[in-house]
């Protein structure tokens, strides 16, 4: 389909393109001659409408958050939006997910206006929300949350679940993913942490590269079953000061390098096409009016050639809602100074008819436009959309929603459930056990899945997908007439608890399934980091039976059950797995799977007590007053198996480490009866440093399988970049010195000296 290349492109190259040499052109923008010639020929209008990012409300029938349904476009709301204002993007989905077809259908029509009804035919760029899966295309395989992918510490799943959503995405029509998250998990009470890898540089950066290629590829090419990825959200997002969604951050900037910065370094390594822009404030200046951050660090020291595309309103809150900017029109010039491309409007068309005064008016240059349309074209050129916008034939995507993919979320969910207590084995049940499964999440689709599940916050059962096997279900599949159900309690109130308390008499064991309904964003923010009270009366009730109690826990962020925690013989963490999560948690349950995810945070204890693993030396140190603050309910890395792992034979090749580096090794022997999975974890921690260490840091990790009586000698190399922190002047350094090294528990020394 080289005919629609012919009509963008090829009409504006064959006019010679004399006059652009690659010195014209931004010094991080790749020059194509196709696209340059293209640029030339472009109005201040149609420059400024590829910079626009529409949401598909404005296009479809019906008020905007209240469309006509069945959904369906608007010839004349189109019209306007791609002929009048030569926007050049959409997102989002209407309000609820829709079937394949009518993406295809609503893509299709998009691109069709685009290509043949506007003077340039530039084909539009959709984007979504596809963060587990292609959640808002109905009858795509649902992946567990990033945060349960990271917690199986297995980049192979991670990589593999990006590329089905990509394929997922493709075959919706759809070019561009908005995902991964990339915000470090800093504080707990934040509405997003299970959209996240978790608090850990290492995990996060290596699950980073995993999705990025997952979903783009080695580089990102016009191949048909990949999307462009969107690292989000840069930078520093995730650590606002009060927990809340949007609310403002103080985040020093050697804290912001070491620890928010290396996931986003790693993406754009990666190949990472666009970024988008956080929607909060650092240090008093909202980041999408931050130079420093947004072109600076972002394009100037990462080299990020990209789009950048503004969160959500974005540039209208420099004025409605941080008070930056006076006026609509100072809010767009601030964002496009800092040095956004691509505004997500996405409601109307002011910033559209404000940025075209402002380059009228010379308050903004045309190159400056040209700058951000180039990006933005040679993005569109690299996904083929020139060449072919249409979504490829339906029957080239035989394999959406297959068995296959089903079984790598299936998969993912069994190695990212963490087993975080088990005492006296309780864990895993026999076929035969009685057992009465109760609570809120128990049969429930949504609190499997979590937010962005065919709805943005995930929460409208009217989606629920009946060929999913809610928890209750899969066991019920496996126990037959020996598992019961009665829900008792919802996530914030009691309900048919007396049911429950006698149903419970006549079982060996309750399993009981807390936690969240989803919610995200300014929805999902919370004032209290306690589980609900109703759920702790309720466990409270059920522990009272004297049957033993099993909790699972789905949630979008660890809440303090420090007060039922005695309460419970067994604990199991399931984040949220997915549509195969039931399926995942009742083979753990029965023992088919052996669990081996770990905890990719520090669950806390106490409200007061929010630390990560690698804190400051003094959050620990005032034990004499009987504060030992650093004691939370389960640590970063933490999670048991079904069998016994011994450590021995700690070994370092030398007790001094220069630049060539060293080898440290450990033998790991399963003592136990079961194969299992292990994540054999590394830690530095540097003794003395001129900025202050942290207790210390995971610096490497291996997941391995062991048979039973298998024991394997584990070998890491370790380099001197590894010792490196972010220094007074921000370098990243590596100072002379003394260092341990622990692997669970063992530890030795090492010197290291800068040669
Ligand atoms: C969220 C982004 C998301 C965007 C588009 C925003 O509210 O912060 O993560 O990609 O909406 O749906």
């Amino acid at each position: 389909m080289v005919m629609q290349f012919t009509h963008a492109l090829r009409h504006f190259v064959s006019a010679t393109f004399i006059g652009v040499s690659m010195m014209s052109v931004s010094a991080q923008s790749p020059y194509d001659p196709d696209i340059e010639a293209l640029i030339k020929n472009m109005t201040i209008e149609e420059k400024v409408g590829q910079m626009t990012q529409l949401n598909l409300d404005v296009i479809s029938k019906g008020e905007i958050y209240n469309l006509v349904e069945p959904h369906q476009l608007d010839a004349e709301k189109l019209k306007k939006a791609l002929v009048d204002y030569h926007v050049g993007s959409i997102l989002n989905c209407g309000g609820h997910a829709y079937t394949r077809e009518h993406w295809r259908e609503i893509i299709g029509e998009i691109q069709r206006v685009a290509t043949k009804e506007t003077r340039l035919g530039i084909p539009i760029i959709y984007g979504i929300d596809a963060i587990h899966g292609a959640n808002y295309t109905l009858g795509s395989t649902l992946f567990p949350q990033q945060i349960g992918q990271a917690a199986t510490f297995n980049e192979m799943l991670v990589a593999r679940a990006a590329e089905i959503t990509a394929y997922e995405v493709r075959a919706s029509g759809i070019t561009w993913n908005f995902s991964p998250v990339l915000d470090l998990m800093r504080n707990p009470q934040w509405s997003r942490c299970f959209e996240t890898f978790g608090e850990d540089v290492l995990l996060a950066k290596n699950m980073t590269h995993a999705a990025i290629t997952g979903y783009q590829g080695a580089t990102l090419t016009n191949d048909p079953v990949k999307v462009a990825a969107c690292m989000k959200h840069f930078l520093g997002y995730s650590m606002p000061r009060t927990g809340m969604d949007r609310t403002p951050a103080y985040i020093s900037d050697i804290l912001l390098r070491e620890y928010f910065l290396p996931t986003f370094q790693e993406a754009v390594q990666s190949g990472a096409a666009t970024v988008m822009i956080n929607s909060g404030e650092i240090n008093g200046i909202p980041v999408h009016a931050n130079k420093k951050i947004v072109t600076d660090l972002l394009r100037t020291e990462l080299g990020f050639e990209g789009v950048a595309v503004t969160d959500w309103e974005d540039i209208m809150k420099l004025n409605n809602f941080h008070k930056v900017a006076p006026t609509m029109k100072d809010a767009v010039r601030m964002a496009i100074d800092a040095g956004i491309d691509m505004s997500m409007v996405p409601n109307n068309y002011e910033f559209c008819d404000l940025l075209v005064e402002l380059v009228k008016e010379g308050t903004i240059t045309e190159e400056r436009l040209d700058v951000s349309v180039r990006r933005i074209l040679i993005l569109k050129k690299k996904l083929g959309l020139f060449e072919n916008p249409m979504p490829a034939a339906d029957n080239n995507y035989a394999a959406f929603g297959n068995a296959s993919g089903k079984l790598v979320s299936q998969l993912t969910a069994e190695e990212s459930i963490t087993l975080l207590k088990n005492a006296n084995q309780l864990l895993p049940l026999d076929a035969k056990t009685k057992i009465l499964v109760t609570g809120p999440g128990a049969d429930s689709y949504t609190m499997l899945n979590g937010a962005w599940t065919r709805t943005w916050q995930g929460t409208d059962t009217k989606w629920d997908d009946p060929s999913v096997a809610s928890i209750y279900d899969a066991l019920k599949n496996m126990g037959g007439e020996n598992v019961q159900y009665v829900q008792g309690c919802t996530t914030s109130a009691l309900s048919d608890y007396q049911a429950a308390l006698t149903a419970a008499q006549q079982v060996d064991v309750i399993i009981a399934c807390m936690g969240e309904l989803p919610s995200t964003e300014i929805p999902g923010n919370i004032q209290d980091m306690h589980l609900d009270k109703a759920q702790l009366d309720y466990i409270s009730m059920l522990s009272a039976t004297g049957k033993p109690l099993i909790l699972l826990l789905t949630e979008s962020r660890p809440r303090i059950i420090r007060d039922i925690e005695p309460n419970c013989n067994a604990i199991l963490q399931l984040y949220y797995p997915g549509d195969m999560g039931g399926v995942a948690a009742a083979n753990i349950i029965y023992g088919k799977v052996n669990p081996s995810g770990k905890l990719p945070y520090t669950y806390p204890k106490y409200a007061n007590a929010l630390l990560w693993y690698d804190h400051k030396h003094t959050e620990t140190m005032d034990v004499d007053f009987g504060n030992d603050a650093f004691d939370p309910q389960w640590t970063f890395g933490y999670g048991l198996s079904y069998t016994i792992f011994e450590y021995s034979n700690l070994y370092i090749s030398n007790d001094t480490m220069t630049s060539a580096g060293l080898t440290v090794s450990v033998t790991v022997k399963n003592t136990g009866s079961r194969v299992g999975k292990e994540v054999v974890q590394l830690y530095l921690s540097d003794q003395f440093a001129s900025i202050t260490p942290s207790v210390k840091r995971l610096k490497a990790y291996q997941k391995i399988e062991l048979q039973p009586q298998e024991s394997r000698v584990i070998t890491f190399q370790l380099t001197p970049e590894q010792l490196q922190f972010v220094g007074a002047d921000l370098q990243w350094i590596a100072e002379p010195g003394w260092f341990d090294v622990s692997i669970n528990g063992s530890k030795t020394s090492f010197y290291y000296k800068s040669n």
